[in-house]
């Protein structure tokens, strides 16, 4: 055989060795919910739809406050890929421990629990795409405080999504109004930029938020700053397309 055949062997030989990047169960199993409570709250906050409204993309770092057993935490796993990172926060050490060994079993690799305070959650400073709440805000006792001590683990591009229950006119629960959130978030120090309200039907509203730059009080005055709840809701984004982390991505918004 001559050296030039030779080598055409061996490249191929060495790329029948290369291992795709990715995860070992198939993606419907990894992210499946484990009983019929979840089943059920995935009916009424389906992963894919709410993912993309909060723009979570392959490679970003996502931390979820309040991960609980990690329902949405391996939906985000799976979205944000092996190149990604979650980072799966709560003060219930129990629920944390099931869920880093949900991840381990359905063989995320890209997942970090971390064991948060009530008013603290303890997430790397500046590291982050995307803070996301899903089910939980109702459950903070002091939100405002919790929120204010996330924002600087945000980069300057990144944003907050919250996902929370809404009470339409004759319903009834657990819930937070648009004005108690847009209120307590402002004190937090983020800027409501849009709430989508594609999920209102079951009761869900997603809010988006940038963080309010640190020290440049002249700099406040963007998107979102000083609108009506009404005018966050149409005139921030033109129709179907949102803004996150200084992308721009396309979102069936109703
Ligand atoms: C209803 S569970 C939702 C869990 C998960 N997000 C889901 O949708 O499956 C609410 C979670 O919020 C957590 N939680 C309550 N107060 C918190 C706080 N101050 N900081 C972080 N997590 C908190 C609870 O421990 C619980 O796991």
């Amino acid at each position: 055989m001559t050296k030039r055949a030779l080598g055409t062997c061996g490249l191929i030989l060495a790329a029948s060795f290369v291992v795709m990047p990715g995860f070992p169960q198939e993606a419907k199993d990894r992210v499946a919910p484990e009983n019929a409570n979840e089943a059920r709250l995935n009916r009424l906050q389906p992963p894919s739809q709410v993912m993309d409204i909060i723009g979570a993309a392959p490679g970003m770092a996502i931390a979820e406050i309040g991960a609980g057993r990690g329902r949405y935490v391996v939906n985000l796993a799976d979205r944000v890929g092996p190149t990604g990172k979650i980072y799966a926060e709560d003060i219930d050490e129990v629920a944390l421990r099931h869920c880093a060994e949900r991840c381990r079993r359905a063989g995320f690799n890209n997942v970090e629990t971390i064991l948060g305070g009530f008013t603290d959650p303890k997430l790397p400073d500046g590291k982050l795409d995307l803070i996301f709440v899903i089910s939980s805000y109702h459950h903070f006792s002091d939100p405002v405080a919790l929120m204010k001590n996330a924002r600087p683990a945000l980069k300057p591009t990144g944003r907050l999504a919250i996902a929370e229950w809404v009470r339409l006119p004759g319903g009834q629960g657990e819930e937070t109004s648009p004005e108690t959130m847009k209120s307590q978030m402002e004190e937090a120090g983020f800027v409501l930029e849009h709430i989508d309200k594609s999920l209102e039907d079951n009761r869900l509203y997603i809010y988006l938020f940038r963080p309010q730059p640190v020290d440049r009080p002249s700099a406040l005055k963007g998107p979102g700053q000083g609108q009506t709840l009404q005018e966050m809701t149409t005139e921030v984004f033109p129709p179907g397309i949102a803004s996150l982390g200084g992308h721009r991505f396309g979102v069936a918004f109703s």
